[in-house]
């Protein structure tokens, strides 16, 4: 009888690092080599597109190769050898869970491989590079494609489900993110709220440290291997 019955697992940055990911708010991070404002928000896009297509095929060149690491493996483990319902709410923009057969992986800030028609909706999946010369297949119109990426100050994606999942989840795990960005640093107070367990692994305390029962401080390549092999072995 497994104590847990339905897991969210909440993933940032810092689970991709292990597989040589830089992370955003770090020394090496993204946001010290680049301006948030010229290249995550919609005012910047808007301002210089192609300069915008031009930062995230940049990303999609260094993405498309990199390989998960053991955490992401580990949470494939748990999902096909422990009986709960287990989802992944993940920050990144990356496809490392699905490359290491994660199941039920929610991308709340979008995907790398993904654009989408800012005429019609129409979201394509490519590893291609994306320009403004590229026309939408759905509505024929030309030019109006942006990386399916949820810029700052846009809605984020799939929050109906994330919501029906906080609700009903028991134990909430958040992995390698620094907890500073709205609203998904909000997710642990609502999985409290209902009553789950929360658990944090980093690598050192994070901005909603408070909000956490435990924390497992360390390489989450190391750390969360080891918790789910406990985990599966108290089952
Ligand atoms: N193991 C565990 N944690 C790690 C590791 C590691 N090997 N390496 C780094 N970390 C932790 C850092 O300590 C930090 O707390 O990962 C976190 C990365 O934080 P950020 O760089 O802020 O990334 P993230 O939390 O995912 O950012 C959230 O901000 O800019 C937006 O859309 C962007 O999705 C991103 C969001």
């Amino acid at each position: 009888m497994s104590k847990y019955k339905n897991i969210v697992i909440l993933t940032g940055a810092g689970i991709s690092a292990e597989s040589g990911l830089a992370t955003f708010r770090d020394e090496e991070g993204l946001w010290n080599k680049h301006k948030v404002e010229d290249v995550a928000t919609i005012e910047g896009f808007a301002r210089n597109p192609d300069y915008v297509h031009d930062f995230y095929n940049e990303m999609k060149k260094e993405l498309i190769d990199v390989k998960p690491n053991k955490a992401h493996l580990a949470i494939t483990e748990l999902q096909k050898n422990y009986p709960a319902d287990i989802s992944v709410i993940t920050q990144n923009v990356d496809t490392l869970h699905e490359k290491a057969g994660n199941e039920n992986v929610y991308h709340i800030h979008g995907q790398i491989n993904q654009a989408v028609c800012m005429n019609c909706g129409n979201v394509i999946a490519t590893w291609d590079d994306v320009t403004t010369e590229d026309i939408c297949q759905n509505c024929g119109v030309l030019g109006m494609f942006k990386p399916n990426i949820v810029f700052f100050g846009e809605s984020l994606l799939c929050m109906n489900k994330v919501d029906e999942l906080l609700r009903k989840c028991d134990l909430f795990i958040s992995i390698g993110t620094s907890g500073v960005v709205f609203p998904a640093n909000t997710f642990v107070r609502t999985a409290k709220y209902h009553h789950a367990e929360t658990i944090e692994f980093n690598l050192k305390s994070t901005a909603n440290n408070y909000d956490f029962d435990k924390h497992i401080i360390g390489k989450a390549g190391e750390t969360f291997p080891q918790y789910v092999k406990d985990l599966i072995s108290c089952e």
